[in-house]
């Protein structure tokens, strides 16, 4: 299988390309496509030729977001249009890969691939716009929605909570917001699954179980043996400027149903990337 990766610098990227290592497999990061640039992005799907375009590029900044809408809406829906169109003229599948913050928040349970969307941010909104302008281009997508990315490489919330705490003594940490920790080397080899299974449509793929950011920032310290107080606070004291879901777990049993094992749990995932990183 031909495979075509962007965003290939990005923490999911540099998994993917391992992921996919056993395939025909090209990635190009932002340097080497802006995904942006239609003909471009035109141009890199028609010389490569892939079976298969994993779309990981994003404007990912949940807060730059809301300051730079322009930005979400020109990278995260129009870039993810123009591949698809790409996509589709160069008769190839792609994988979309989507986020949590599609949803606002309020269902008060996990959410499934068939619940109605409805984001709060700007981020959301540009990632859900990318979703419908997939969807309405290429029958052949797989849309995969995930949640808090970590990865070895590229910033993330584990590596900034081992950063503080070695930094300081105490810290507060959002403990009103609940989701999935997802590592990329569990997500990227679910993707590469998934995307050989021909079964196109909107997928939910996490790790298993979930905690609040705090309840995250207790675990890497304590994965890590970095002992630092950290408390509990709420988000509109922490006043993050991008609005989040409150709660965003995604059920992932569609995924189960086209016959994938379900990822590990989230704890587990933690403990190896702590490992890794040192
Ligand atoms: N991170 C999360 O918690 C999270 C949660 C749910 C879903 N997702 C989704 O998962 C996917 C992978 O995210 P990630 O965590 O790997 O994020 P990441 O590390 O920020 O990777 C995204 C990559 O896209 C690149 N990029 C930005 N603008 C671009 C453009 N115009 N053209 C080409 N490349 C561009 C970035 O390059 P620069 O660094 O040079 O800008 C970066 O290398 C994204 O679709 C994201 O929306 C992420």
């Amino acid at each position: 299988m031909r495979v075509l990766i962007t965003g290939a610098g990005g923490q999911l990227g540099h998994d993917l390309l391992a992921a996919f290592g056993d395939d025909d497999c090209a990635g190009l990061g932002h340097a080497e496509l802006d995904v942006s640039d239609e003909a471009s992005v035109v141009a890199a799907v028609r010389d490569h030729a892939p079976d298969l375009v994993v779309h990981a590029a994003a404007f990912t900044k949940v807060d730059a977001c809301e300051a730079e809408p322009d930005v979400a809406w020109r990278v995260n829906a129009l870039g993810s249009w123009w591949v698809a169109r790409a996509c589709a003229l160069a008769d190839a599948a792609m994988v979309y890969v989507s986020t949590d913050y599609v949803f606002d928040g309020l269902l008060g349970r996990p959410y499934t691939s068939f619940d109605p969307t409805n984001p709060v941010s700007m981020y959301g909104r540009s990632k859900e716009a990318g979703e419908q302008l997939v969807r309405q281009t290429l029958a052949r997508h797989y849309i995969v929605r995930t949640s808090w990315v970590q990865g070895a490489h590229g910033g993330n919330f584990v590596k900034t909570m081992l950063r503080l705490g070695r930094e300081r003594d105490a810290l507060s940490v959002v403990d009103d917001q609940t989701g999935s920790p997802t590592f990329t080397f569990d997500l990227a080899p679910a993707i590469r699954r998934l995307a050989v299974t021909g079964r196109h449509g909107t997928y939910h793929l996490t790790n298993r179980g979930h905690c609040t950011w705090f309840e995250f920032a207790r675990a890497v310290f304590s994965e890590a043996g970095i002992a630092v107080d950290v408390s509990p606070t709420d988000t509109a004291t922490f006043g993050a400027p991008a609005p989040r879901p409150s709660y965003s777990v995604l059920d992932n049993r569609l995924a189960g149903m086209v016959g994938l094992q379900p990822l590990p749990p989230w704890r587990t995932s933690l403990k190896r990337l702590v490992a890794e990183l040192g």
